[in-house]
């Protein structure tokens, strides 16, 4: 056991950034002399709490000394459980594991603690099984448990760290962490991929939820508390009941342009360091073993390939002695690699890679024969799984029992434990931001009649959010969530003790005329590049909640929204009709929080007043996308750290501009599957004429086939088989018509990227289809017929192609792709875009 430095205490951080700028001024006159360039004297010199061991580093030197290089570079991989088998870690011993997010033991979404045990001690056991590899080195399992152990059924949810930032409050999320770890534990699993310390700058982003706000500040006093309550102080550091944590993703994630996932930072470094960070000057302080890289680029550099950020900064300026692991097949994207081969990520000083799909066998053997020749050098590797077994060494997995026989294991009354949901009850409780109370509606008394209305009244996947149970928080039920509470449940609870009256009608049509309306509404679950935004207005161009609302007001029932978002967001006509208006952000399982604030005792008496305070400015027009504390211009409509409490003097009482002022007025493009296929865009398969909806990853519909595939980034394109048997099709539509006139006039085309998997050998079209017997149909057979089998190229038809007779003024398919014969096929990225279509392209 690594010795610990006393814990620090009242302002931790502030007195270690003093010294650790001092003792960065005097190392940095050392590193002067180095050919490359220098680091700038701001990027500290952070002391870890968790101190060198003379003895685990002997340690790793003698295992070092009898490795061979095949055992070596295993543990420098993280192949992902759906796609390595227990006999494939057995013979290769990888050097860890991963479920990435909705995969669980044996593809159960059902799986029990016994199963995921059951998984991690076969693991483990083939790892530490020398027969075939000669190795007998534990491996690790990592899993992504980033508000609470979501991949598991049963689990305790906390709010998503967006919530847990209005709060305000380390010593809770250092609570949360604690129950977290114990959860993780029970399952037998031994590190996680959080916290995420993010600073989300441009709220378009689809991973705003993971950040704790669009500040530093939080995110560095919060980073330091999660990571001591996962891996644990003093004597509990990295007992059998704490996990390795993963301080991610480094670096400037939260800062790209346009709030583009996986895109490109431009910040200075001085603005790397200030703003993104800050939450590994905590982290790193606190002691994090593990560092993730970013998919993001700085100034166009992938970060996987960037030598400066993850050696020069991270490693030699700041300390870090933990290991990097990558993101999800994030070294395929450095120029010149392939998810199979990858060298510039290990010399640029990735220390594991994260490699699912089949990818890892080949990116193996590539990495063997790249250092056999000389691509990679021995020390970079000996350096890199050095570090790797440090962090094996400090958390005991070479002397803990194997994963079944530790202390936490297959408890599975851990799992949503009623302490764990008592905490999380307290976090949504701290995190509800009061942003509306005209004539002090709220508190409610729990003696009246009240209406639960809005689609996530009752709905406990749409309260979680992203990475709950499934990767994108999608296609789950309440039946899926044993123990928990959604919001309708908890106020019912409540009510029914009082002796009041609740009824629930999502769509707001009451039997019994209601004293008030709590209306419960927001975005729908996603998770990374699925939520990016264009701007920030809500339900845009289909109002049906802010319809809702009106309709109750109009009927004289006083309002109260409960907005469940993974972002601030312009409702200005949603608060304009509501008496109160609570940003409840995404809460997770313990629904019951929002009743404990929202209602008074039956004494009249406050029950829980209202703590949570916004740690992200709240736009006043849906273009604000970019509002942040300390910016020269600051007018937000709320600014950050706002949040009413009961008595407090409403401010936003009088109408808000409800105006949407579009910065440019040309037609936006219109995305059909960008990264992935969107509400309200649906994807169908079948024969022609009788296709049904896509609802699965792998899906078969008459004769053709469709499987999700990778094209630039995960999951973003559809690969399909027609088997020939009857003329089949592919379309993207919607229920309702869409007017697509305005696009004919501003020029535009249709587009998309394709990639033939066979040859051409039929006629295939293209059209848009306008209903019953309505279709605008066009030949692209020759066109594709030029394009080389197995690449990627895009293709791009003016929409005028298709309008005849008016057919654009009501379509309901943008996108039907028609094939009469054979044809392996895959698309992406298809989107009208305007101003681009050239004359006589529809041949
Ligand atoms: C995400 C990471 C996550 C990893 C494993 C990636 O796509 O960016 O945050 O830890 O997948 O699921
Ligand atoms: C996988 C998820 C994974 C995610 C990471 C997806 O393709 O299906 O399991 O967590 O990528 O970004």
């Amino acid at each position: 056991m690594p010795s610990l430095t006393p814990s620090l205490s009242a302002r931790p951080l502030l007195g270690l950034a003093l010294c650790t700028a001092l003792s960065a001024c005097s190392d940095s006159q050392h590193s002067q002399n180095t050919a490359t360039p220098a680091v700038p004297d701001f990027w500290p010199v952070i002391q870890s709490e968790v101190s060198r061991s003379e003895a685990i580093e002997q340690r790793v030197q003698s295992l070092l000394a009898n490795m061979t290089l095949e055992q070596k570079v295993a543990q420098t991989m993280q192949p992902e459980i759906r796609d390595i088998s227990i006999e494939d870690m057995r013979r290769y011993g990888f050097g860890s594991y991963l479920n990435g997010g909705g995969a669980f033991p044996d593809n159960n979404k059902h799986a029990s603690v016994q199963d995921w045990v059951k998984l991690a001690e076969a693991m483990y056991q083939a790892s530490v099984d020398d027969s075939l590899d000669g190795s007998r080195i534990p491996t690790m399992w990592g899993t992504d448990a980033v508000h609470g152990h979501n991949n598991v059924i049963g689990a305790t949810l906390f709010p998503h760290n967006i919530g847990l930032g209005a709060a305000h409050n380390p010593a809770l999320i250092e609570k949360i962490a604690g129950a977290t770890a114990k959860e993780v534990a029970a399952t037998g699993i031994d590190w996680i991929f959080a916290p995420t310390v993010a600073v989300t700058r441009d709220d378009r982003w689809g991973r705003t939820y993971e950040a704790y706000s669009e500040d530093p500040d939080i995110v560095r006093d919060y980073a330091y508390a999660i990571v001591k309550g996962l891996q644990g102080r003093d004597e509990a550091f990295l007992s059998e009941q704490q996990v390795i944590s993963t301080v991610k993703h480094f670096l400037g994630d939260g800062g790209t342009q346009n709030g583009d996932d996986q895109g490109d930072n431009l910040a200075t470094e001085q603005q790397l360091f200030d703003i993104h960070a800050q939450g590994y000057v905590g982290g790193l302080t606190a002691g994090a073993q593990s560092v993730m890289a970013s998919f993001n680029s700085w100034h166009g550099v992938k970060n996987h390939g960037n030598p400066y950020l993850l050696t020069q900064v991270l490693k030699e300026r700041m300390g870090f002695d933990g290991f990097v692991v990558g993101d999800w097949n994030g070294h395929g994207q450095i120029p010149g690699c392939t998810n199979e081969s990858c060298p510039a990520a290990i010399n640029a000083g990735l220390d594991m890679y994260m490699v699912p799909t089949q990818a890892w066998k080949p990116l193996l053997e590539n990495t063997i024969a790249q250092v056999k020749a000389g691509q990679i050098s021995q020390a970079r590797l000996d350096d890199a799984v050095a570090r790797i077994l440090r962090v094996k060494l400090r958390a005991g997995l070479f002397d803990k029992p194997s994963p079944a026989n530790r202390a936490l294991a297959g408890d599975s009354s851990l799992i949503g434990h009623a302490a764990h949901r008592a905490i999380a009850r307290q976090a949504v409780r701290e995190s509800l931001v009061l942003l509306k109370n005209k004539d002090q509606l709220l508190p409610l008394s729990p003696q009246s009649r009240i209406l639960l209305a809005g689609d996530g009244a009752d709905n406990i996947g749409k309260q979680s959010g992203g990475w709950t149970i499934t990767w994108q928080g999608t296609g789950n039920q309440n039946s899926d969530f044993p123990g928990a509470t959604s919001v309708y449940d908890g106020i019912k609870q409540a009510v029914d003790a009082a002796g009041g009256q609740v009824e629930l009608a999502a769509d707001g049509q009451y039997s019994q005329v209601p004293d008030v309306a709590i209306v419960v509404f927001g975005e729908e679950p996603y998770a990374e590049g699925n939520g990016d935004l264009a701007n920030l207005e809500y339900q845009r161009g289909n109002k049906t909640d802010l319809a809702l609302l009106k309709k109750l007001q109009s009927q004289g029932i006083p309002v109260v929204s409960v907005f469940i978002s993974g972002r601030p967001m312009w409702v200005n006509p949603e608060l304009n009709a509501s008496d109160a208006f609570v940003a409840a952000w995404l809460p997770g399982s313990e629904g019951g929080g929002i009743a404990d604030v929202l209602l008074r005792r039956t004494d009249g008496a406050v029950h829980h007043d209202f703590k949570g305070k916004l740690s992200f400015s709240w736009p006043a027009s849906p273009e604000q996308t970019t509002v942040n504390r300390h910016d020269p211009d600051y007018q937000p409509l709320l600014p950050y750290g706002f949040g009413l409490s009961y008595g407090d003097k409403d401010v936003l009482s009088a109408p808000l501009d409800e105006s949407v002022q579009t910065t440019n007025a040309a037609l936006a493009p219109l995305s059909l599957f960008e990264n992935d296929i969107k509400a309200p865009w649906q994807l169908s398969i079948g024969a022609i004429g009788n296709t049904q909806a896509v609802i699965s990853s792998v899906q078969q519909q008459g004769p053709v086939s469709l499987r999700t595939s990778d094209w630039k980034i995960q999951e973003d394109s559809r690969r399909l088989h027609f088997d020939g048997s009857a003329p089949g099709e592919v379309q993207i539509g919607a229920s309702f018509p869409q007017d697509l006139r305005a696009y004919v006039e501003a020029n535009a085309s249709l587009h998309l990227a394709v990639k033939l998997d066979s040859q051409l050998q039929s006629p295939v079209t293209l059209a848009m289809l306008c209903g019953e017997n309505c279709s605008s149909e066009l030949d692209i057979s020759a066109r594709l017929a030029a394009l080389p089998v197995g690449e990627w190229h895009s293709v791009s038809v003016p929409l005028q192609c298709f309008n005849q007779a008016n057919h654009l003024a009501r379509v309901f398919s943008p996108f039907s792709l028609r094939v009469q014969g054979e044809l392996h096929i895959s698309i992406a990225n298809i989107r009208l875009l305007p101003g681009q279509a050239e004359a006589n392209q529809c041949q």
